[in-house]
């Protein structure tokens, strides 16, 4: 199988359809060999990555913790909130130590845009974005990917909607970066406060009310309300919000019979998705896309860590 055209993934945007193909037939391999136990627990072995997590993370940084391990590599995990930076010590200053360790490579989340950028800029190994600001969560997207492909046997020709807090998502952002460059129809569903007001692409559709959106639609990610990353004017009231845009089985019911049902985690249940659709046994993959963390990030390490 072929390789990437670059050495660090940063996001989606610079990926080559091509990439996105060797990226996501690697995911796809390495869940087939992880239910069969059949994949090289030494393929990583005498390599050192670390974690530099500077925002909470849960399934992200876990699942990169554990494709390292299951690769045989070692990882550490950097604590920004124990670290010196508590002291006063800048960014750079703590990424120019770390790089003098000469790490094999650097797993890094950041709520400044393209800190990845940055950090690529100031060491000397492969540069992986685990989350930036609103703008990017390259894993994030390929493994959303590789779950439609496993449910759906394709991503050309499909019918996604992206629904919520679109303006602050960068799930949403890598997701429309690489369901645009797979040839995915895109309905992008949102109140007016929370949508973009520029899309990177012509012909996705806007709409700002679920009921318009949803018909026609193979699959529907719903979205966190990224409260972290808004202004007080903007956060919504949770009730009003689930009752105008919550997920419920009456509005699912709109989009095609088998349509099935996302969400990056974590939810906020009863806010942007109701139990019942959360939990549905037949609709929702949730879980299963969580699960996914796993083989597309033992994907992405198997690819760019040298
Ligand atoms: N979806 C996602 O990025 O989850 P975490 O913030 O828990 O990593």
């Amino acid at each position: 199988m072929g390789t990437v055209t670059n050495k660090h993934l940063l996001d989606i945007e610079t990926l080559e359809k091509c990439d996105i193909e060797h990226l996501l037939a690697k995911g796809q391999e390495f869940s087939e060999s992880l239910a069969n136990d059949t994949w090289d627990k030494e393929r990583l072995k005498g390599r050192v990555l670390i974690n530099m997590f500077f925002e909470n993370s849960t399934r992200t940084r876990t699942s990169f913790e554990m494709a390292a391990y299951r690769l045989g590599a070692s990882i550490i995990n950097w604590d920004a909130s124990s670290s010196s930076i508590s002291k006063g010590e800048t960014f750079s200053d703590t990424l120019q130590c770390v790089a003098g360790y000469n790490p094999d490579g650097i797993i890094v989340r950041h709520s400044e845009f393209k800190a990845p950028y940055t950090v690529k800029a100031l060491v000397n190994c492969p540069v992986i974005n685990a989350g930036d600001s609103w703008r990017a969560h390259p894993s994030q997207a390929l493994l959303d990917a590789l779950t439609l492909i496993q449910e759906k046997g394709k991503l050309e020709g499909l019918t996604v909607a992206i629904c919520g807090d679109v303006f602050h998502s960068r799930v949403a952002s890598d997701n429309i970066h690489l369901l645009h460059k797979m040839g995915t129809k895109i309905h992008v569903i949102a109140p007016e406060m929370l949508m973009p007001q520029k899309l990177p692409y012509e012909g996705i559709k806007t709409f700002t009310s679920m009921e318009e959106g949803l018909p026609e639609c193979d699959a529907v990610m719903m979205l966190r309300n990224q409260k972290e990353r808004m202004e007080d004017s903007d956060i919504p009231d949770d009730t009003e919000y689930f009752n105008s845009f919550g997920l419920t089985q009456q509005r699912l019911q709109l989009a095609k019979p088998d349509c099935i049902v996302m969400h990056p985690a974590p939810m906020n249940r009863g806010v942007e998705i109701a139990d019942d659709v959360a939990d549905d046994p037949y609709k929702s993959v949730i879980f299963k896309q969580m699960a996914n963390g796993l083989p597309m990030r033992m994907a992405i390490l198997d690819t760019y860590i040298k």
